[in-house]
């Protein structure tokens, strides 16, 4: 595994469609466990910049609580009016039930 990669949680710490932000090298990264996979954005919504930390997660998107922007976690595309900007996404593994973010990326 590179060294690039940071533990962030235990898989079994988070239910189905929750996502909780962490601290990973000083920035807040939000791990989501979806139905397609866990993915791991930055937790900012490029709107207003706020955290997504606790949007509402269908499929693979995150929705921002605040206006409800949605963002493809697979990409961090945006879909609707509010931004263009994506959101950064930073590649995951899992190991041994644990989930490890690539800071790097
Ligand atoms: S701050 Fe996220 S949609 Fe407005």
């Amino acid at each position: 595994m590179s060294d690039n990669f940071v533990l962030a949680t235990g898989v079994d710490t988070l239910e189905e469609n929750e996502n909780r932000a962490f601290d990973l090298n000083g920035v807040s990264v939000l791990i989501c466990k979806t139905v397609e996979g866990i993915y791991a954005v930055e937790n900012m919504c490029t709107h207003q910049l706020q955290p997504l930390e606790g949007g509402r997660i269908r499929g693979c998107f995150v929705f921002c609580p605040l206006h409800g922007q949605r963002f493809d976690l697979k990409d961090g595309s945006p879909i609707g009016a509010l931004t263009k900007k994506p959101i950064r996404v930073f590649p995951v593994k899992i190991e041994n039930d644990d989930i490890y973010v690539d800071m790097s990326a």
